[in-house]
């Protein structure tokens, strides 16, 4: 009876935690896990644990909500997987003793050069939903752009940072203008410094097979006529910047620039939109390749697959100015604040060792270098 009970016990969790999600193995042993229960976070050494973590806590549906992408996942498994198709080298002979991950950001100094990107539902991991990410993101001196579709109002989550924190928030192109108008101002009164003004979900949200087996999903309110007049009239909605966010392609990374926006924001969504979408690399360097002048016109944000050190230094190479992480801090929210404080300093650690060992220890350093990264066909110089 007793060893029938045991069996029962440790089929789900093999079952339930199983480990194709294309993560790297680094030694993970989740033998002692138990499903629906987080197991200890002093086990967890790097941010793909995190996901192996919430997977193991959250219910099936919530972890598929986080996890899920478009149609077959192939973006998705690009953003995760293409990193090994580059390689990132440094140099010997150098002065590393001081390190500086300090970035500014639209003007604004953060502590490092990676941010908590706009998610929905913070709150399907944990009662504290956003606010954790906020105090955390206060805490560490990073940036936090809640989502629009969060759990929590923007100024519950405004309220949740420490005195002066810088916040951006995120916002969607709704068909309701009202309603663009009031979260705008909202924002702005709320203290928030700049809009990231998501385009890509036009008209619909993307099919993501893996959730709607929970759910239907569909469309959520979104605008299918946002041309260019539409962006210059929302441009006159509120008197903060605006940073067009997934943008994916470099012809409009350079449309972006020539509108005059302060900074654009080349992402897939995570996958979520449109599947076979190019990784963020890939869109970087069709913009050297085609416009290498908007470098020096416009920040470039970008986000995609971001685990690790070295892919926020293959992106800065490549000319990024901040990188985003968007599943990362919401699956090590299953422990709130503490989980995502975790992550931030791991993230953090990895960083400041990454960049000694290759022989620069000053972030600007990388920033548009692109000697620290080979695509397969370029040697190094
Ligand atoms: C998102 N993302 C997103 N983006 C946005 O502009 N507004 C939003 O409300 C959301 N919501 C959202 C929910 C969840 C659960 C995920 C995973 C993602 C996209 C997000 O900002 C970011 O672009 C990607 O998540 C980055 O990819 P990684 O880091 O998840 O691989």
């Amino acid at each position: 009876m007793r060893s029938t009970t045991l069996l029962a016990m440790a089929v789900p969790a093999l079952a339930a935690l199983d480990l194709l999600e294309n993560l790297p193995d680094t030694g993970l042993d989740t033998s002692s896990w138990i499903v629906g229960q987080a197991p200890s976070i002093n086990g967890l050494v790097d941010a793909n644990d995190f996901q192996m973590a919430a997977k193991n806590t959250l219910s099936p549906q919530n972890y598929a909500y986080y996890r899920t992408a478009a149609l077959d996942e192939i973006g998705y498994n690009a953003n995760i997987l293409d990193w090994a198709k580059l390689k990132l080298n440094g140099y010997s002979f150098t002065d590393v003793s001081n390190s500086n991950i300090k970035t500014s950001i639209l003007g604004y100094t953060f502590n490092a050069p990676f941010f908590i990107a706009p998610a929905a539902q913070a709150g399907l991991a944990s009662g504290g939903a956003e606010s954790n990410l906020a105090a955390a993101a206060g805490q560490a001196g990073i940036l936090y752009v809640p989502s629009i579709s969060s759990t929590q109002s923007l100024e519950t989550i405004a309220a949740a940072g420490s005195p002066g924190q810088v916040m951006f928030h995120q916002e969607y192109i709704w068909s309701d203008t009202n309603r663009l108008q009031d979260e705008l101002t909202r924002m702005e009164n709320a203290g928030y410094k700049a809009i990231f003004l998501t385009v890509d979900n036009t008209g619909v949200n993307g099919i993501r097979n893996r959730y709607q087996r929970y759910s239907p999903g569909g469309d959520a309110g979104h605008s299918a006529d946002f041309t260019i007049e539409a962006l210059n009239k929302l441009r006159s909605m509120t008197s903060l910047p605006i940073v067009p966010k997934g943008v994916k392609t470099a012809h409009d990374v350079k449309l972006c620039a020539d509108l005059g926006f302060p900074a654009v924001y080349i992402s897939n969504h995570g996958g979520r939109v449109v599947d076979l979408t190019p990784t963020a690399v890939e869109v970087l360097l069709d913009v050297h390749r085609l416009y290498p002048e908007v470098f020096g016109q416009i920040e470039i944000y970008a986000d995609g697959g971001v685990r690790r050190a070295s892919h926020i230094l293959t992106l800065l190479s490549l000319g990024v100015t901040a990188v985003g992480l968007g599943r990362s801090p919401m699956y090590a929210n299953v422990y709130g604040q503490q989980g995502v404080s975790k992550l931030i300093s791991i993230l953090t650690q990895e960083l400041t060792t990454t960049m000694a060992l290759m022989g620069q220890a000053d972030i600007n350093g990388f920033r548009g270098n692109v000697s620290y990264v080979s695509p397969p066909s370029k040697p190094h110089r």
